[in-house]
């Protein structure tokens, strides 16, 4: 995917109504905040990219801060979602056994 490609893809994801309309209710929270997990990740490939582009040291330093920062973003939502979403909570863990197993 070219960079143009991602920047739409950005633009896109932004502008995108979302129709959370027929999701049940016990589940909308958990939904907004994978939504939110999805554009913070979509935001760290976007900045790193950027800083991948520009020959300019400033700019470059600031996207790869901004993107960080947007790891911090990732993990808030992801805290919250472990604590809403029990199954999630236990695939995380069966996901990590999974690969320390395949790591052996
Ligand atoms: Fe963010």
């Amino acid at each position: 995917m070219s960079h143009l490609q991602l920047l739409l893809c950005k633009f896109m994801l932004s502008k995108s109504p979302l129709d959370l309309s027929k999701v049940k209710k016990g589940e909308l929270n958990k939904e907004i905040l994978r939504i939110g997990m999805i554009a913070e990740l979509d935001a760290i490939n976007l900045y790193e990219q950027l800083a991948a582009m520009t020959e300019d040291l400033n700019i470059k330093e600031v996207l790869l801060d901004i993107a960080r920062e947007e790891k911090t973003h990732f993990g808030e939502f992801q805290i919250l979602l472990l604590q809403k979403d029990e199954e999630q909570t236990k695939e995380l863990e069966e996901g990590r056994k999974e690969v320390e197993e395949r790591a052996k």
